[in-house]
């Protein structure tokens, strides 16, 4: 049993497996189509919409040191991420990675995480851009009928005909081809910089140094209602659930954690990238650094325009220029917000479908799902049903909940990949490594730890919902992938040796 579940998939094996024609990616993406792709996925609904709920309800203006918190655990991962992604250039990041190193069951648990990571993420922007495009069509004078806009807002009956609408549009276009993603996302990432900075550079001219007043406000104890709701840590140490003070930081850290996801889905493009030895690296640690730089200067100047109590949740930045006195400068953010949201919800749709794609060819999801279409050279059938699903799930999803549990699913990736990295090294000393993480095993170490912090600081209920979609998973791997894993059927007629897998493969 042991021996099955912990079955490694060699690292030349993954390689070969992407070199079979009607299984290969096109490799078409450079370092800078990667860093774009990054900056394109990074800035999205963290940055133009949980600052503000943050901020006001628990960190204040010491928001900004959330994001340095939430940026150090994620370069301390980038850095795992980086090794691993330049040395085993497949499609299907951490669970790829996994497989190499720690075995089949943990990549199991790795995929079936991401799907959680990826394919709510999705949702939860689509619903966060859909919030925007109403707001702009209100200052046009158009208004959507409640039922078909937002979720809170709506009655009995909320179907969010936008964020449905908008993910079927971009499945579309992610069946067409990469390069044609690639093309409209530099476009749209263009004008989300231009948003971020104008925020930065003309909201500076309209701080009020008070504002910063406390920087990081007093420990308030908040009623103790539903105890699942307080952070895990206060509960296992049996603290009186608080906000605010040094602890309210992390608690920020924890969600505003989502404004940096994204990074790690550059890793899932490895395949599709010209040179990943070198290029991979440059793209993840490249548009990590620029957005973390990106997010500090906003959130200093968002809380310094308007006091952190007085932020509004839904639209922080625009309301800052809104509450100054400036509504021009809003409409301008508000659009930018909207067109920049659409890039974060392809990408992540983006990186779902490819760690579905790579967990087909595996055999531990149906093969069907792993041909890529004879014209497009894309994964064409993980992509339409991904993003049906999805678009029906943004459809009926509020977003709040949802979002801390991306968080707890990708932070627990975070801790499997650093883990892998040093297992690695240890029983594949010999691979060749375009980019060696510094300092290992310090920094993996320092990384499981950062990420594991960041999780407990999450609400316990996002923990028991994580617990239930693994316990499920779970279920499926032992009923399905274990039995059907081309690992396992070609180990047992060929122990231990990389071959070129057989054509005609069962479907
Ligand atoms: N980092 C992305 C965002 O903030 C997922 O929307």
């Amino acid at each position: 049993m042991a021996n099955t579940i912990f079955r490694t998939k060699k690292v030349e094996q993954s390689i070969l497996d992407t070199e079979e024609p009607e299984h290969a990616l096109k490799k078409s993406l450079s370092a800078l189509d990667l860093t774009v792709f990054g900056v394109g996925v990074i800035i999205g609904t963290g940055i133009f919409v949980l600052t503000g709920t943050v901020a006001k309800n628990n960190a204040g203006p010491a928001v900004a040191l959330a994001f340095v918190a939430a940026g150090v655990a994620c370069a301390l991962a980038a850095l795992c991420y980086a090794e691993f992604a330049s040395t085993v250039p497949v499609a299907g990041s951490a669970y790829t990675f996994s497989y190499a190193s720690l075995g089949e069951l943990p990549a199991w648990i790795i995929g079936w995480d991401l799907v959680l990571e990826f394919a709510l993420g999705t949702a939860v922007v689509a619903v966060g851009w859909s919030g925007y495009v109403q707001s702009l069509m209100d200052n046009a004078g158009w208004e959507m009928p409640a039922e078909l806009g937002s979720r809170e807002g709506a009655g009995e009956f909320g179907f969010d005909i936008l964020a449905f609408a908008l993910v079927l549009v971009l499945t579309g276009i992610l069946v067409l081809g990469m390069k044609l993603s690639a093309r409209i996302t530099s476009l749209v990432v263009a004008i989300k910089v231009t948003v971020v900075l104008t925020v930065i550079i003309a909201g500076a001219f309209f701080i009020e140094s008070d504002n910063y007043d406390p920087f990081i406000p007093k420990t308030q104890t908040v009623e103790a209602g539903e105890s699942l709701q307080a952070p895990l840590i206060q509960l296992m140490f049996g603290w009186a659930p608080s906000n605010f003070g040094v602890m309210g930081i992390f608690t920020a850290a924890s969600v505003v954690f989502f404004a940096f996801i994204g990074f790690d889905v550059v890793a899932t493009a490895a395949e599709e990238t010209r040179n990943p030895q070198r290029d991979m690296p440059r793209g993840i640690i490249g548009s990590l650094l620029i957005c973390t730089a990106l997010y500090v200067a906003v959130s200093i100047v968002v809380t310094g325009m308007q006091h952190y109590s007085e932020l509004s949740v839904d639209a922080p930045l625009a309301d800052a220029f809104k509450a100054t006195g400036h509504p021009w400068f809003a409409g301008f953010i508000s659009f930018g917000a909207a067109v920049g949201l659409t890039t974060v919800c392809m990408i992540l749709l983006l990186g779902q479908t490819r760690v579905f794609f790579a967990m087909s060819r595996d055999g531990l999801l149906p093969r069907f799902f792993s041909h890529v279409h004879p014209r497009f050279k894309t994964p064409h059938r993980p992509t339409i049903l991904l993003g049906v699903i999805i678009a029906i799930l943004a459809g009926f999803t509020p977003l709040t909940e949802l979002a801390a549990l991306v968080n707890i699913g990708t932070l627990f990736a975070f801790v499997v990949v650093s883990i892998g990295v040093i297992i690695l090294r240890k029983t594949r000393p010999d691979l060749h490594r375009a980019f060696r993480t510094p300092w290992v095993p310090v920094i993996p170490i320092l990384s499981v730890c950062a990420s594991l912090w960041l999780m407990i600081n999450l609400p316990a209920e996002t923990w028991v919902r994580f617990a239930i979609w693994m316990v499920v998973g779970f279920f499926v791997y032992f009923l399905y992938g274990q039995s059907h894993s081309r690992l396992g059927r070609h180990e047992e007629t060929t122990v231990g040796q990389v071959m070129k897998p057989p054509r005609g493969d069962a479907e």
